[in-house]
């Protein structure tokens, strides 16, 4: 069966579960940023070992389900649990969910991720929201032939990261007083943290977070034609290098949890403004 046809086998599927509920927008959730399954409406509540060629989630703090229903009286599905490269699948599986989600007719696409900062201003609880990334990643998931009907060989990636969306994070941010980072994305497959030299040869290349997810999605949103937004959780300082203590992924986890009230009250107002 072709990738094509896997996608669209899962999407029929899903089609049937939900009925017409279908998503306007749909939510990627990341590391320690699940509960915001808490803000919706629940209609359907699908785990992925129920949805045709869906992997299952295999990351503590990562639920596996997709979530439909409404906030603020508009449609979503929300992805609780993500699919990272570490963890073993290839690419074309890490992005299957926003294939999906393209063919279940979401218009936008908005992601929250946990990431290292590697700026100096940033500290752990910060909020960026993503303006751009930098590939550092072996890997694409539009390599290999392409197939038309999911999108172009050659896509342009000049505005990957919505700049509307940019703008409506800023002025929700400034409205509710929380203090949002501009951020550009150096994208890792992981699953170690970065080493000291690693941390500081980001920050030279012009990267200010990093992180394991969302680069590989933002490709595949950007290739189908969703226009996208990022939110990223800062949980542990790496920049400058004086300030880099140890941390665990439950560390990672539990300031993801602590970021998650600003990370939703964004989220939750762009929703109700898109
Ligand atoms: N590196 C990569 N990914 C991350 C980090 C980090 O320091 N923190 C949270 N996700």
């Amino acid at each position: 069966m072709s990738y094509y046809e896997q996608i669209i086998e899962s999407k029929d599927y899903l089609k049937k579960r939900v009925g017409t509920n279908l998503p306007e927008i749909a939510i990627v959730l990341g590391s320690g940023l699940g509960s915001f399954t808490d803000k919706i409406e629940v209609s359907h509540r699908i785990p992925y070992s129920d949805i045709p060629h869906f992997p299952p989630a295999t990351v503590k703090g990562h639920e596996g389900a997709l979530i439909f229903g409404t906030i603020e009286g508009k449609k979503v599905v929300a992805q609780a649990g993500r699919y990272h490269y570490y963890e073993g699948y290839d690419m074309k599986e890490v992005t299957l969910p926003i294939r999906v989600f393209k063919y279940l007719e979401a218009k936008v696409l908005l992601i929250a991720s946990a990431v290292g900062g590697i700026h100096e201003d940033y500290e752990a609880g910060d909020v960026t929201v993503v303006n751009d990334h930098i590939n550092l990643h072996h890997q694409n998931p539009l390599q290999g032939p392409n197939d038309e009907r999911l999108g172009v060989r050659f896509p342009d990636m000049t505005d990957a990261y919505s700049p509307r969306l940019i703008n409506m994070a800023h002025d929700i941010a400034e409205a509710q007083s929380i203090n949002l980072h501009n951020s550009v994305y150096g994208g890792l497959p992981g699953p170690n943290l970065e080493t000291k030299a690693e941390y500081n040869y980001l920050n030279i290349i012009g990267a200010t977070v990093v992180g394991m997810s969302t680069v590989p999605e933002i490709i595949v949103a950007q290739h189908s034609g969703l226009e996208s937004c990022v939110l990223t959780a800062v949980t542990n300082k790496c920049f400058p290098i004086s300030a880099i203590k140890e941390v665990t992924h439950d560390e990672v986890i539990e300031v993801a949890q602590k970021t998650e009230t600003k990370i939703s009250t964004i989220v939750k107002e762009m929703i109700k403004r898109l």
